[in-house]
């Protein structure tokens, strides 16, 4: 008889979200017999959530630098995982300020994450507000330096309006609180139930591919499923952020570390910057693009299908 196929899940979440999106895309892979043993990071110093408003920004500078805490990788009866022969990897990830959650970077500098990864096939799987493609792009470059290799991404996104977010997001995580709020004016947070649910399909195609195809097969398992959709108005303002961010985070680090108080009171302008960003970079970019557009289509496309891979097919939202 053949060996049963094994799969580790690596997360971190706060809400649970991520667990959630996990545990829809690992069922049908349980229901085949594949054997699922998952794994979260757990900072040495939980991070708080619901957030207190200074921690929240605070947390922004050593995010942007990846100066994480000391985290650990935990199962539920401490399975020893360098004993185990994976087929399949996936890592779930949020986004914090453009970038992989510090607990997650964190866990990606450590001798653990080479042991797991090195060699190792990776699905990653992200939920997040809807800015995850520079985010992506370090866990790329994590990947490639632990000599993993990325064979598909699955980002699951606030439906929502990207202006209600830039509320509903903050609300959430800031109060503990999804909503709606204010009779529905502001749109419940987070990814919705049903894309949650609806996630299933990659774990269907997942066992699918697993049990048939060939061991050594680092082709992508999810082309078709919609597995990521790019926001193509969102990716001149996360490069312009990201650029942002590396300036306004080495500041902040220079000025103090995070208990500082002139880091605390220089922080609150970067707030103020940060609101001036979204309500002013955001939009006239969006309309740039929009003027824009046929002249650059082509540029366009091709940033599409580029921030697509490996998973996506070149559909766009717009
Ligand atoms: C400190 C912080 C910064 C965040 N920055 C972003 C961001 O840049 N882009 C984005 O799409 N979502 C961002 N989010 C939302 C998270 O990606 C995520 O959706 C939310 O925190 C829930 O994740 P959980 O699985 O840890 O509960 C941020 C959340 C926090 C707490």
């Amino acid at each position: 008889m053949q060996d049963p196929k094994r799969v580790l899940t690596i997360s971190y979440s706060q809400s649970g979200q991520i667990d959630r999106i996990l545990n829809s895309i690992c069922d049908p892979m349980r229901a085949a017999g594949i054997e699922v043993i998952c794994a979260t990071i757990q900072p040495k110093r939980a991070y708080p959530f619901p957030w207190p408003l200074m921690q929240f920004f605070n947390v922004f500078p050593e995010t942007v630098y990846e100066d994480g805490p000391e985290v650990t990788l935990q199962t539920a009866d401490q399975t020893d995982l360098n004993a185990i022969d994976f087929d399949l990897v996936i890592i779930g990830y949020q986004v914090w300020f453009l970038a992989p959650s510090l607990p997650v970077s964190s866990f990606l500098k450590t001798i653990e994450a080479k042991k797991l990864l090195s060699g190792q096939r990776v699905v990653t799987v992200i939920g997040c507000r809807n800015m995850w493609l520079m985010a992506q792009e370090r866990m790329k470059a994590h990947l490639h330096r632990l000599g993993a290799i990325l064979i598909d991404n699955v980002a699951l996104t606030d439906r929502s309006h990207s202006a209600m977010t830039f509320l509903s997001t903050p609300i959430w995580v800031l109060t503990g609180y999804r909503g709606p709020w204010l009779s529905g004016f502001v749109p419940r947070a987070g990814v919705p139930d049903a894309d949650i649910s609806e996630a299933q399909r990659f774990g269907r195609a997942i066992s699918d591919a697993l049990t048939e195809r060939d061991t050594n097969d680092c082709s992508p398992m999810l082309v078709g499923l919609g597995a990521v959709r790019i926001n193509d108005k969102l990716i001149q303002s996360e490069k312009a952020g990201t650029r942002s961010f590396a300036v306004w985070g080495k500041l902040l680090r220079w000025i103090g570390p995070p208990n500082s108080r002139l880091r605390r009171l220089v922080l609150c302008f970067f707030v103020l910057f940060l609101i001036a960003l979204i309500l002013t970079v955001v939009p006239i970019v969006a309309l740039a693009k929009a003027i824009l557009r046929p002249a650059l289509r082509k540029r366009i496309e091709a940033e599409c299908a580029y921030y697509s891979q490996p998973s996506g097919e070149t559909h766009t939202e717009r």
